[in-house]
């Protein structure tokens, strides 16, 4: 049994996914085509109905990925604008969207919905989050930098990247995240002690 299985038939998945992503626009058409791939994909494999009942996380049960992935996305491209306007970095909408709004493409296997909350599913105890994401990236061309930074941008991956993607992707990711986390209650990630 494999982990996802590619699918670029379902087109009223298709629909709902392009209708969900945030800054499809800013992406050239052949990426786009890929980005709604990689999330019709996961989607297809997973044990989700709708868009709407993927989480986001165990520790906030109720947020939703699909405002999640939105969330970093947009404060992604806020952050790369201002270190553009600011300090000369080079965007490339393709390669910094595709990092941004497939970082978690893999969540929606990786995360179970139990009767008390959310659970990790068996393939969660196989691979880490993030390194599946990786390799359906790899299976649907995208480029290097692209499946490297996905595989190795969770917290408890063993490091992360030193491309101005990897960076931008980190502080929205966890700055998105922290909202989730307040939202439900709990610690947000910038409050916890340092080690
Ligand atoms: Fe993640
Ligand atoms: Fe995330």
């Amino acid at each position: 049994m494999s982990a996802y299985v590619i699918d670029r038939t379902s087109n009223s998945r298709r629909d709902a996914v392009e209708g969900w992503l945030w800054g499809l626009d800013l992406v050239s058409p052949a990426v786009r085509e890929k980005i709604v791939t990689a999330w019709v994909s996961t989607w297809s494999s997973s044990p989700y109905q709708h868009l709407s009942e993927m989480p986001f996380s165990p520790q906030a049960p109720t947020y939703r990925l699909e405002w999640h992935v939105n969330d970093v996305t947009r404060t992604g491209v806020d952050l790369a604008r201002r270190a553009a306007a600011d300090w000369g970095a080079e965007i490339d909408y393709d390669v910094l969207m595709s990092i941004l709004i497939l970082h978690d493409v893999d969540k929606p296997l990786m995360y179970t919905r139990e009767a008390d909350g959310v659970g990790y599913s068996q393939l969660s105890r196989e691979l880490p989050h993030g390194v599946v994401g990786a390799m359906l990236l790899k299976e649907l061309g995208f480029p290097h930098s692209v499946v490297a930074t996905v595989a190795t941008h969770a917290g408890n991956a063993p490091f992360h990247g030193t491309n101005f993607e990897a960076y931008v992707l980190h502080y929205g990711d966890y700055f998105a995240a922290d909202r989730a986390m307040m939202l439900e209650g709990k610690r947000p990630f910038y409050q916890k002690p340092a080690k």
